[in-house]
This record gives C-alpha cells, sequence and structure tokens, in this order.
C-alpha cells in the first residue's frame, strides 16, 4: 500500500488531535496504569457515556488497586450493576487481588505481562501499554478498524482471522515514534466523533482528501462484515414469591449469562407462554408446592443482550402456608438492596417500586 497515503493519515491525525479534538474523558492522559487499566475494563463493552459514572464511582471508592483487591466481592459486584457482561468485573477482582498479592501492588509494566491479566485481550494491552507507559503498540478495536477500512478502502471482513492479521499490521506501520499515547487516543477519538459509525462528518473530515470510501461514496458499505449471527430469543418468567416479608431468590451460577447475578425463581421457556399462569401453575405442581393464587402478572419486559433477546415478566404468586423450594434462599429486603441484579430485574424493581 501507498506509503504517502500511510503517513498522509499518521501526520493528519496528529494535528488533528492537536488542533480540533474537542474530546473530553476522565481518563484522558492518565498515566496511572490502574485507573488506565480500570477504564478499559469498563469500556470494553460499555459506550462512554454510559461508562463515565460507573468509572468515577468505582475510583472514589477504590482509589488504588490494593482497596480494590481488598473489598468484599458482592461489594465491587454492586459497584459494576447495570454495565453488564459480568465477566468483567470477576477479572476485575481476580486481576486485582494477583497484583496486590502476588506482585506488591504494582501493576506489570511490558506489554507481555499485561496481556498475560485476566480479561485483558490485546486491545486492552495495547491501550494500557501505550496510554501508562507509552509503549509502540497500536490499539485495534472496531473503531480503529472502520476508520482503516474506510480511509484505506481495506474489504477484508472484520470479523475473519485474516481481517484480524490484516488491520493490525497496518495498525502497527502507521503508528508514530514515541507517539503511542497520542495517537492511539487520537484515532479512537476520531472514530468516535468524525468518522462515526452512522452518518460520519467527511465534509469537514481532514482525512477526505486520501480518504478511499470519501472517493467511492460508500462510507457506509465499510467495514465488511463476513457473518451476522443469528440472534437468539429466550422468555424468562419470574415467579415473586414472598413469605414473611423475605423473597424466594438465588445466585445465577453456571456458564450461561448474568453469572453471579441474583434473580427470583426462574421458569424459562424456548417460546413464550401463550399463557404465563397456567405455564407458572403447571411448575410448581411439578414440584409439589402448593400455591394459592396468583397475585399480579407485571407487564412484558425487555433486554437486548448481545447475541440474545430476553423477553419476560413478573409473577406474583402466593404460597399455601411456609415452604421450601429447592435451590432458592429467603432473603429480606434490605439483603436483597446490597446484591447485584440483572438490569432486566432492576427495571422492574424501579417501575413497580419494588423496595
Ligand atoms: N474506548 C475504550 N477506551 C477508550 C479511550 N481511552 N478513549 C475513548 N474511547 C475509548
Ligand atoms: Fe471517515 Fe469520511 Fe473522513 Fe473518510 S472522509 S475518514 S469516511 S469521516
Amino acid at each position: 500500500m501507498n506509503n504517502k497515503k500511510k503517513y498522509f493519515f499518521t501526520e493528519t491525525l496528529l494535528r488533528w488531535d492537536r488542533e480540533s479534538n474537542k474530546r473530553t474523558m476522565p481518563w484522558k492522559g492518565e498515566k496511572d496504569p490502574y485507573k488506565i487499566w480500570l477504564s478499559e475494563i469498563i469500556l470494553q463493552q460499555t459506550r462512554v457515556e454510559q461508562g463515565l459514572d460507573y468509572y468515577n464511582r468505582f475510583i472514589k471508592q477504590f482509589p488504588s488497586i490494593n482497596k480494590l483487591a481488598s473489598a468484599p466481592e458482592s461489594a465491587v459486584f454492586k459497584l459494576w450493576e447495570g454495565l453488564g457482561y459480568y465477566t468483567r468485573c470477576r477479572n476485575l477482582v481476580a486481576t486485582a487481588k494477583y497484583i496486590s498479592d502476588e506482585l506488591e501492588g504494582n501493576f506489570p509494566s511490558t506489554y507481555a505481562d499485561i496481556l498475560k491479566l485476566k480479561g485483558v485481550g490485546s486491545y486492552t494491552a495495547a491501550a494500557i501499554s501505550s496510554f501508562a507507559y507509552n509503549l509502540p503498540h497500536a490499539v485495534v478495536d472496531g473503531n480503529v478498524m472502520r476508520v482503516l477500512a474506510r480511509y484505506f478502502g481495506i474489504e477484508t471482513p472484520i470479523d475473519s482471522s485474516s481481517g484480524k492479521n490484516d488491520f493490525n499490521m497496518l495498525a502497527q506501520e502507521l503508528l508514530p515514534d514515541g507517539k503511542a499515547a497520542k495517537y492511539n487516543q487520537a484515532i479512537m477519538d476520531f472514530g468516535a466523533t468524525v468518522c462515526k459509525p452512522q452518518s460520519p462528518t467527511c465534509a469537514t473530515c481532514p482525512l477526505q482528501k486520501k480518504c478511499t470510501a470519501y472517493q467511492q461514496g460508500r462510507q457506509e458499505y465499510y467495514p465488511v462484515k463476513a457473518g451476522k449471527l443469528v440472534k437468539k430469543h429466550r422468555y424468562f418468567y419470574y415467579l415473586i414469591v414472598s413469605q414473611a416479608g423475605k423473597h424466594f431468590i438465588r445466585k445465577r451460577a453456571g456458564k450461561d449469562i448474568w453469572q453471579n447475578l441474583h434473580e427470583f425463581i426462574l421458569v424459562e421457556r424456548k417460546e413464550p407462554a401463550e399463557n404465563p399462569e397456567q405455564e407458572i401453575q403447571g411448575w410448581l405442581k411439578q414440584r409439589s408446592i402448593g400455591a394459592n393464587k396468583i397475585k399480579s402478572i407485571s407487564k412484558t419486559y425487555r433486554q437486548q443482550l448481545t447475541h440474545q433477546t430476553i423477553h419476560g415478566c413478573f409473577i406474583s404468586v402466593e404460597l399455601k402456608g411456609p415452604q421450601l423450594i429447592e435451590g432458592y434462599e429467603l432473603i429480606s429486603k434490605t439483603k436483597m438492596k446490597k446484591l447485584a441484579f440483572p438490569r432486566f430485574i432492576t427495571t422492574y424493581f424501579e417501575e413497580e417500586k419494588f423496595f
């Protein structure tokens, strides 16, 4: 590929950053690897606007990695509540403990050692090693691939292994000597504010005169994706059962979504239940749980996850006298307030004024 075009890209991006980049974020220019790591883990699957408040609350409550490492896991989960993708939170806790206990609280300072941390892939390792230590590693995420695909007119699918390789090689070539931190932040800000997924502002873009997508008038065509995954639908019917002011809940385990979060008694279906009430009665009967009556059924709730949509509702049931329900525990509302629940359920709490 044309070297002039590459040189123009890097130089123009750095100039755009110096002269026109208006984006401010609390972690910009930050050099503390702990804070950078935290911000990058939060931003892995969360939009910047949503992540900001979480980042600020985390830094306030856990100003150092040792503070985070010594906190009860449930408190960290509670602070994470609503961010989704809870594997990130589990990795956060495990990594904080590892650095605190095994590395005397010193954050690793080479790309290879950073990459070994749980929950840190090549993108995050490049971000931390460049922002904190100015090490020469180019960040490559969805934003970066979109900008490169458009400007260079690359049609290799970004979700293919050859695509990943091509974009990584190119990104690394474009990285200017000694300016990894500045350049990496600049390309991400550029992707977020100028070369946006929808309606990029090409009219005022400083890269326009050499941009392939612009010349072709095909900005929306890039980046090319190979396979669009078929999304799956799941139907969750939650039974809300109380006894003496306490509710039956459990902590989700296993490999499924919402691992370690709490939930009410779950009846899951592959198809929407035509008659949720009947479905619930059948479920209770199977377990020989004597139910008096169904007190209320909520409206339908919906939560969009990356590869699946959760649909469902909440059904309040009154039991015939005190009973046990296997796999679930009776918990008071005071205790429930301290536990982390998926957004699907916290939305219900808010709308129904549960607490
Ligand atoms: N997304 C992930 N990391 C980011 C950063 N440092 N700046 C802007 N957006 C980001
Ligand atoms: Fe992106 Fe448009 Fe600029 Fe090309 S001209 S880099 S498509 S904003």
